[in-house]
């Protein structure tokens, strides 16, 4: 019996050290180990043994299975090493590869712009109009005669606009202005408010000009509003959109709907004031245009111009943005040149 069960060692611990996969070990583990196996086979028969052999078989069948179990966990722990690494090798990532750039949309320098004059002017306690207050589609009376546009006169020819056939003089807008009036219309003053949006004039297309554009206008009506707000608030809005260094003059200029009025030049960025292409050899850049409103327009609103004065503005929104990032072509921003709007 002894013989026997040396027999059996040997043999498990062959087996054992020619198993190359964890299936083996588990098969070896119910050949010798389980409960039907022939060793536990020979622990449960020892009583039918005569007293002289039973401790001794007992203890040697003991010691065989605690070898046998000790040898072939330290295998399967090897297997399980092994085949995990064989795995970890298989799928493995080569993190020396360059990655998949997944290109990401950007904001439209345009947009951007709009974003930051309206941010600039929010934070001068100014308020963004309600859109219903600022259609694209526009009446010739909102974008002209409640402006004080008198029937022929040829400030409208500066903004030859494309009429629609929608309906009797309804046009795409040449101007923000309309917004103006608009607003009066459903708001009672005190009115601080800009409003951003496109505008079209029919001009031929050229490096200064493109018949589709974007203005941002701003009316300001209160009691006791002067000149020197407008002027203050225009100033302190063009140190902080260009910074300080920038020069900017106040030109006369005339427009039906303020009086006075006035035009903002900003010192060409391309030629810095010698005269070049991007500023007709002026060495400056009208930015916007501006002045007080007119008590005409007021009247027509039903606001008393003995109690409430006002100012209001527009400016040019991709003129601004040539400025400061000295762009010398309106028409880059229409054509939708990648390579020019991966830089912004
Ligand atoms: N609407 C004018 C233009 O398009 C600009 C302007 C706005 C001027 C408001 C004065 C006041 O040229």
């Amino acid at each position: 019996m002894l013989d026997k069960l040396n027999k059996m060692q040997q043999e498990a611990m062959e087996l054992i050290n020619k198993a190359v996969s964890m299936v083996d070990t588990e098969e070896i583990k119910n050949r010798y180990l389980s409960r039907k196996s022939e060793l536990n086979y020979i622990k449960k028969s020892l009583k039918d043994l005569d007293a002289e052999m039973r401790p001794k078989v007992g203890a040697l069948a003991n010691e065989i299975a605690n070898k046998i179990q000790t040898v072939l966990e330290e295998k399967e722990q090897f297997l399980y090493q092994q085949e995990l690494n064989k795995k970890l090798e298989k799928d493995a990532i080569d993190i020396t590869l360059p990655g998949k750039t997944i290109p990401t949309g950007k904001i439209h320098p345009l947009t951007r712009t709009v974003n930051e004059i309206t941010e600039i002017f929010q934070g001068l306690g100014f308020s963004l109009v309600e859109s219903k207050n600022s259609p694209e589609v526009e009446t010739e009376y909102y974008n002209f005669d409640a402006l004080n546009f008198p029937a022929d006169h040829p400030a409208k020819d500066m903004q030859d606009t494309y009429y629609t056939k929608v309906a009797p003089n309804v046009l795409l807008r040449s101007q923000t202005s309309g917004a103006q009036v608009r607003t009066m219309e459903n708001k009672k003053p005190p009115i601080r408010v800009i409003s951003p949006g496109r505008v079209y004039r029919n001009e031929s297309v050229s490096a200064r000009k493109n018949n589709l554009f974007h203005q941002i206008e701003g009316l300001v009506v209160d009691k006791n509003i002067t000149f020197a707000d407008l002027k203050g608030t225009l100033n302190e809005f063009t140190r902080i959109y260009f910074g300080e260094a920038r020069p900017t003059r106040f030109r006369t200029s005339f427009f039906p709907f303020t009086e006075p009025s006035a035009e903002i030049d900003v010192q060409c960025i391309m030629c810095k004031g010698k005269g070049c292409r991007t500023c007709s050899q002026t060495g400056w850049l009208e930015i916007l245009g501006a002045g007080m409103v007119d008590p005409n327009v007021l009247k027509g609103v039903g606001i008393d111009p003995e109690v409430y004065t006002g100012f209001a503005f527009g400016m040019g929104v991709e003129r601004l943005t040539m400025l400061k990032y000295a762009i010398n072509d309106i028409r880059l921003f229409f054509n939708n040149d990648v390579r020019f709007l991966e830089q912004f």
